[in-house]
């Protein structure tokens, strides 16, 4: 899912990064990777100093200026993000970055560091990577966690790519016997391993359109993980982020979404609570996609990411397509792991 987020009218010089595909925008003022940074592309980096060269990439065609030297940087030249400053449209070839969901997945030990239940069904879970600097993520993305003997559990990454830890949120009750044992297995502090990182339905960078997201359940962990990623960058356009449980209670981190909605400009939170006599799930979702489609959206001017039942997702697909989404606008791991 590699997007271009950039007008030929914006200002800027023009960044294509290769092979991903990824384009910003760089202020005449602002060296590259701070540019990069708060279009919300994610450069590995430590030192910003052109010292530790993770941010190293190869000029393929423009001119670069070298900050350090004041020289310009040859054509297919070595360079250091943070220590550049493009001269008009540039294309740079930087392995390390990638597009949305081409990050391939590999094996990471983890341990658990915080494990508490945050409703009477969800816990929430911190883990710390001994070798975290090693992985990359894209907002939205999920893991499994391997269990030996045991089929693959995937759970949505609650937290931002940045965050030194990662966060879940994992529902369980005794008849849901695999989370169960998952809970089991973080509860007794042995390490576990993660898969990670997988899925399509995320941000590699910042949209440039109003951004829709409409969550069922734990599905509002992939949301947050967006959420955190998009005020650590100078995302500007609209978000309203749709919230449906069965019951009050289900609703796990509410606050949270209520502070976000009184604290973060861009964003508005609809919760969407089904009625507690009503325990039938088809027609809780019916619920949620109504109050979607019924908002005064432009869906001809939106990027949609929905998480939830392959019935819910797929109604509000179908929905809005027919109020006007482009198809190709509609994001949900659902049309990856339940191809219809
Ligand atoms: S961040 Fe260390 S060289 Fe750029």
């Amino acid at each position: 899912m590699a997007w271009d987020p950039v007008g030929d009218d914006e200002p800027g010089a023009r960044i294509t990064l290769r092979p991903s595909g990824l384009v910003f925008r760089a202020p005449a003022d602002s060296d590259l990777l701070s540019a990069a940074r708060a279009a919300g592309i994610a450069v590995p980096s430590a030192c910003r100093n052109g010292v530790c060269e993770l941010c190293e990439a190869r000029l393929l065609s423009g001119r670069v200026l070298s900050n350090r030297t004041r020289t310009r940087v040859p054509n297919a030249g070595r360079l250091m993000l943070c220590r550049s400053q493009g001269l008009g449209d540039i294309e740079l070839e930087i392995e390390t970055v990638m597009a949305a969901g081409e990050n391939p997945a590999r094996k990471f030990h983890a341990n658990v560091v915080d494990l508490r239940s945050i409703s009477h069904d969800v816990y929430g879970v911190e883990l710390q990577l001994p070798r975290r600097r090693e992985l990359s993520f894209h907002a939205g993305q999920y893991l499994s966690v391997l269990l030996p003997a045991a089929d693959p559990c995937y759970f949505s990454i609650a937290s931002s790519p940045s965050a030194e830890h990662l966060e879940l949120h994992i529902q369980a009750t005794p008849e849901w016997v695999s989370a169960q044992r998952v809970i089991d297995a973080l509860k007794s502090g042995d390490p576990v391993t993660l898969d990670i990182p997988h899925g399509h339905a995320c941000l590699a960078s910042v949209p440039d359109k109003p951004l829709v997201m409409v969550a069922a359940g734990t599905g509002f962990a992939q949301m947050k993980s967006m959420v955190d990623y998009l005020q650590e960058t100078d995302f500007d356009q609209p978000v309203t982020l749709f919230w449906g449980v069965r019951r009050h209670e289900d609703m796990y981190l509410r606050s949270l979404a209520q502070q976000w909605h009184e604290e973060w400009p861009p964003l508005k939170f609809v919760p969407v609570v089904g009625d507690c006599e009503d325990n039938d799930w088809s027609g809780h979702h019916d619920q949620l996609v109504r109050v979607v489609r019924a908002s005064a959206h432009d869906w001809r001017n939106a990027r949609v990411m929905a998480s939830g039942s392959p019935t819910m997702v797929y109604t509000l697909m179908d929905a809005l397509v027919a109020d006007g989404l482009p198809e190709s606008e509609f994001f949900s791991d659902v049309l990856e792991y339940a191809p219809r």
